[in-house]
């Protein structure tokens, strides 16, 4: 079984010349991981150029964001049917940087349904911004996983993959322990077991949040997880060179 790897560029690079150079250095050290499945999430604007020149068939797209509605008066936005005719396979959804603009729950399962019906991958992105030891994250991402799953008919629902992000951990250096990954990811098996039954157990799990050279080995070992989405390391292609061979290396 391959690792998903999921490079989250977030709004970087600066210009489209380093992202091309970001994405020759990425291509190189992706033919040389037969046992990754590289996901590369550049921003949309991009999007086009870097998919329409690539002839290879191991990295795929995915947009950051799109848009649930398929066409209309939405200054700024980008639809899922756009996203995918210039290359885009997957969409991120749910990411905590746009709930954090102000992407609601509800928002987030118009989004599933809409790009599943595109016949494309959403990634879905759940995750409590702060933990206490009251357990309150676990309805938090319970809540996050209903709604946006609602109207995901059980046909479709091994079509979604669901990235565990804890937001508390993005973008430093130090991850959620692997243990209590491994816990949320049996959290998140159950919900998903408990609205679709035994399919439910097809569904792929990551994580994200600070996945580096030095923390991934752990999280693949006892992380309970199928794959990651890397976020400030997947800009750095010598980091992420090295990122991509501990996983290889050991898969
Ligand atoms: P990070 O970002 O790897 O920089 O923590 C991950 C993400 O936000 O997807």
């Amino acid at each position: 079984m391959k690792t998903i790897v999921v490079a989250n560029w977030k709004m970087n690079p600066p210009t489209f010349r380093e992202a091309r150079k970001l994405f020759e250095a990425t291509k190189k050290t992706a033919e040389k991981c037969p046992k990754i499945s590289l996901i590369i999430a550049p921003p949309a604007i991009y999007l086009h150029a870097l998919a329409s020149n690539y002839r290879g068939k191991k990295i795929s797209f995915a947009t950051q964001n799109a848009h649930a509605e398929a066409n209309g008066a939405f200054t700024g936005e980008t639809s899922i049917a756009q996203a995918r005719d210039v290359g885009a396979e997957y969409v991120l959804v749910g990411h905590s940087e746009r709930r954090a603009m102000g992407e609601t729950n509800e928002a987030t399962g118009k989004k599933v349904s809409a790009v599943l019906a595109q016949k494309m991958t959403p990634i879905l992105c759940v995750g409590e911004t702060k933990r206490e030891s009251s357990g309150e994250y676990l309805d938090i991402v319970g809540e996050q996983l209903r709604t946006a799953l609602a109207d995901v008919a059980p046909a479709k629902i091994s079509k979604v993959i669901i990235a565990y992000e804890p937001v508390w951990a993005i973008g430093g250096e130090t991850t959620m322990s692997p243990r209590d990954m491994h816990s949320m990811a049996i959290f998140i098996r159950k919900t998903i077991v408990g609205i679709y039954g035994d399919i439910g157990h097809s569904v792929k799990i990551l994580y994200g949040a600070s996945v580096g050279e030095k923390n991934v080995l752990e999280m693949l070992r006892e992380g309970n997880v199928r794959g990651f989405i890397v976020g400030h390391v997947s800009t750095d292609p010598e980091r992420f060179a090295t990122l991509l061979k501990v996983i290889q290396n050991e898969t």
